[in-house]
C-alpha cells in the first residue's frame, strides 16, 4: 500500500489541476466577448452613446443585459424594427419597473445598433 501512495497523490494533484483549468475557462469565457465587442466600431458607438451606463453585454445592470435581449428576441419576426423602436422611442415595462427613455440616436445608428445587440443570443 505504502507504494502507492506517491502515485495516488499524483493523481489526487491532476485531477484537481483540471478541475482549476475548467474552472478558469468558463470564468475566462465572458471578459473574452468583452474583449471581443470592444474592437468591432459598433462597440465605440454605443458607448459614445452612453448605452453602456446602462447596459453590458452579459451583466444586468440597471437594463437588461445584451445576451438576454437577444435571447428574448430570437427568432422573433420584427425584432429589429422592435428594438428599433424601442431605442428612439424609449421602452417601458418590457424588462421591468424601470423605464428606458428615448436615445439620442439617428434611426440608422439604431438599426446597427438593434442588429448588434440581436447577435449575442
Ligand atoms: C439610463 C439607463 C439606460 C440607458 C442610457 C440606455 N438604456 Fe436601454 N434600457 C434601459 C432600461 C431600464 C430598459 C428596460 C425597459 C423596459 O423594461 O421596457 C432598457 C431596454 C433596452 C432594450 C430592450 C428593449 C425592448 O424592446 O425589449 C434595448 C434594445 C436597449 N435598451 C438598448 C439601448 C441602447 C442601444 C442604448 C444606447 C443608445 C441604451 N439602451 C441606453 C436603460 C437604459
Amino acid at each position: 500500500m505504502k507504494k502507492f501512495l506517491p502515485l495516488l497523490s499524483l493523481v489526487f494533484i491532476f485531477s484537481c489541476e483540471g478541475q482549476q483549468a475548467k474552472k478558469e475557462k468558463t470564468e475566462e469565457a465572458p471578459k473574452k466577448v468583452q474583449e471581443q465587442a470592444e474592437l468591432d466600431p459598433i462597440y465605440k458607438l454605443a458607448d459614445s452613446k452612453g448605452c453602456f451606463a446602462c447596459h453590458d453585454i452579459d451583466r444586468r445592470k440597471v437594463g437588461p443585459a445584451y445576451r438576454d435581449v437577444a435571447k428574448k428576441y430570437a427568432g422573433k419576426e420584427n425584432a429589429v424594427e422592435e428594438l428599433v423602436k424601442s431605442i428612439t422611442k424609449g421602452s417601458m415595462g418590457k424588462w421591468g419597473s424601470i423605464p428606458m427613455a428615448p436615445q439620442a440616436v439617428t434611426k440608422e445608428e439604431a438599426r446597427k445598433l438593434a442588429e448588434w445587440i440581436l447577435s449575442f443570443k
